[in-house]
This record gives C-alpha cells, structure tokens and sequence, in this order.
C-alpha cells in the first residue's frame, strides 16, 4: 500500500497548485491512497464543503484537517454528514465531525486518525492516550494506521512518533507549514515526519502575505492577512506500507507547483 500525504492547502492558490502538481505526483510517487490536510483551504482558514471538493477533485481520498477546522460555521452540517473529512479526534465529542475514517480500496483498509496537540493548542483530551484508544480500536478491522498530527512544537510530535512506533503505518506532522527534514522509519517501523510542511505560497509568512505578517508583528496591532499566491509548492511525504501494516520507506516530497 502506498500511501501520498499532502501538507496543509492554504487558500485557492494552494488548490490550485494541488490539483495542478498531482498528475505529476501520481506519476512519481504511484500512491493508492492520497490523503490530504485541508484546514486552511477555505481563503486561508479552515475549510467549506466547496472547498474539501476542490481536494477531492484533485485526487484526495480523504482530507484532515486542525485548530482552524470550525471557522466557518456553513461548515458544521458538512463535517456532520462527510464521512471523508476528519477533525482532531481529541476534541469534544460533541463537537461537529468526527475524529478518525477509514479508506476502503484495492490496496486494503487504511485507518486515518486526525489529532491534535496540546502545547500551544486547544483540544478536550489528551492527545497520547486518544492515540491509544483509536489504535486499539482502529486496529482490529483495519490493515494499516496512519496517524496526522496537528501540532505546534516540534518535541511534542516527536514524542508521539515515539509513543506509536510500531503501532501505526506512519505519524505524520502538520500545522507549522514549515517542513522539517527528519523524515525516517523508526525502528519499530513507524514513518514519522516532525511537519510534512504545506502547500501554498512560498512568498509569504506560511501561507499569507508578508506585508500583513510583518505589521502585526511590529505594531501588535489587529491586522488583515491576505493569502499569499507566488510561489506555491506541494510539501508532504510518500509512504510504502507493507503486509504487517509498518513502513518499509518515507519520501519526503517538495515540488513546485508548475
Ligand atoms: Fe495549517
Ligand atoms: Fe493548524
């Protein structure tokens, strides 16, 4: 089983260069399963039922999302009645949505889980022993595990590619939109990634447009950001999974858009 991950979209030019990069990327990486966090899909935060089809339209099996997920309310019924939208499965579990899906093709079952952090980040339980429950629970009726974890510091989602090597397929990191350069297997044969990175505009402050980032940061001062749109790039990782449901290799991939 083969599996594409795809780092943050951020806003319609990070659709656009998606569905522009993926022909390319199916060709390069030949996944089964291409799975994608879209929580700044809709103009740079969260995501819309319009904007989860622009994913699926470019090739997204599932999408997974984070922090930004409810911040448009037209959104909730959506994430209520999807079965291929994920939101941290450590939220409230009343909240709308749900935590964890499965993936059900040719190349077998592929459990998703969707979590997030808890340093720097809200979320209604702890991210280590939910990671526990749904694997325990996930595990028996599926053949392999993939693990997104929405997270701001980098040893948080280190201690978590830690606390599932050998449990899941791959642990995955999102969120920073910056990516990290230690993708490896772990020796239990877990692929893990600090921050797979996202796919949007170089020429900006991840993903919005210098200029509002900068005077907020100077003045401290309520600003508008706007998504930046040069230079987009698609960051995620190419996972092989193998019969045990472990990673044989992590591929990190970072491509130009056009
Ligand atoms: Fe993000
Ligand atoms: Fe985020």
């Amino acid at each position: 089983m083969r599996l594409l991950f795809i780092g943050d979209v951020v806003g319609s030019p990070g659709r656009r260069g998606l569905a522009a990069a993926m022909p390319e990327l199916r060709e390069r990486c030949q996944p089964d399963y291409v799975v994608v966090n879209g929580e700044n899909s809709a103009g740079g935060l969260g995501i819309t039922e319009s904007t989860a089809q622009d994913i699926f339209d470019a090739g997204a099996d599932l999408i997974t999302t984070g922090n930004h997920v409810y911040r448009h309310r037209e959104a909730y019924d959506f994430l209520d009645r999807t079965d291929r939208v994920v939101r941290p499965a450590n939220y409230a579990h009343g909240n709308p949505g749900r935590g964890h899906a499965v993936i059900d093709g040719a190349a077998g079952r592929l459990g998703v889980v969707n979590l997030s952090g808890t340093v720097g980040l809200k979320a209604a339980r702890n991210a280590f022993t939910e990671a526990d429950a749904l694997v325990e629970r996930l595990g028996r009726d599926t053949d392999a595990l993939m693990v997104d974890f929405h997270a701001e510091v980098t040893s948080e989602k280190v201690a978590m590619g830690w606390h599932l090597d050998g449990r899941v397929a791959a642990v995955v990191g999102t969120h920073t939109h910056v990516p990290t350069a230690d993708g490896r297997v772990l020796p239990g044969g877990t692929a893990f990634i600090t921050d797979v990175g996202m796919t949007g505009s170089r020429a900006g402050v991840i993903g919005v447009k210098p200029e509002g980032a900068l005077k907020s940061l100077i003045t401290g001062m309520p600003t508008r950001f706007e998504t930046a749109e040069d230079d987009v790039w698609v960051m995620g990782a190419s996972i092989e999974i193998n019969e045990k449901g472990l990673a044989d290799s992590i591929e990190q991939v970072l491509v130009p858009a056009d």
